[in-house]
């Protein structure tokens, strides 16, 4: 099993010029049901909890993207037709009763994962900006929350225009291990 975060290693401005550019046979489509069992070893890989299990969740992903597909999207990026990454957009409504601390209802970009092998290629950025006019077409904001140990991640959107919103927040399901939860919003940039 892979460490959950990427070890988080900025750039140097002498390292500008080494910026790699994704991979020329980079693809990025929506999740199809021959995805299933590759997105689930992806997430296995990263967390070790069991290959079975995360069939049962790329599962249910596709069934909540056909039942609510304004609400949910997933995507997976190849590399020389090997899948390599994956990413959701989900929307989060925290019902009545969620803590004073949830985040708010909206859209959020999700489960952005990919690969060690093809990491600081530019596919994760690839993955994000794939997602970021999706949510545009749908409303007029887009979220996202991570741990606050999770340097990697605040990076990789920072360019997408997210600031950050709030410490200390409440995310049905995620535990925020080792650190605290952080909300980001970006807003649809005028035409
Ligand atoms: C986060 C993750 C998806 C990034 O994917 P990636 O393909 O390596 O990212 P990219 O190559 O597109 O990087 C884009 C930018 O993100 C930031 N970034 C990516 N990896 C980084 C790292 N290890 N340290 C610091 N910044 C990083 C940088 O700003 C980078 O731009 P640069 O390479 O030009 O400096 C990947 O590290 C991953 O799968 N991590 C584990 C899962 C995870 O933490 N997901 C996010 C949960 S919110």
């Amino acid at each position: 099993m892979a460490d959950l975060f990427a070890a988080y290693a900025p750039r140097d401005d002498h390292m500008e010029s080494a910026r790699p550019g994704p991979p020329d046979d980079l693809s990025i489509h929506t999740m199809t049901a021959a995805d299933v069992d590759v997105v689930a070893a992806i997430r296995d890989e990263r967390d070790g909890s069991g290959h079975s299990g995360h069939v049962v969740w790329a599962r249910s992903a596709m069934a909540r993207r056909a039942r609510a597909p304004d609400d949910f999207e997933i995507i997976v990026a190849r590399v020389a037709d090997a899948a390599i990454g994956y990413a959701c957009v989900w929307r989060i409504a925290p019902s009545e009763t969620a803590p004073s601390n949830a985040v708010p209802d909206g859209l959020y970009l999700g489960g952005v994962v990919v690969r060690p092998p093809f990491r600081r290629l530019g596919i994760g950025r690839a993955l994000t900006a794939w997602r970021m006019p999706w949510i545009f077409a749908r409303s007029d904001a887009a979220y996202y929350f991570a741990n606050s140990i999770n340097r990697t991640s605040h990076d990789l959107h920072r360019e997408f225009g997210f600031r950050e919103i709030r410490r200390g927040i409440w995310a049905p399901g995620v535990p925020f291990t080792g650190g605290e939860g952080v909300l980001f919003r970006a807003d649809r940039p005028e035409d």
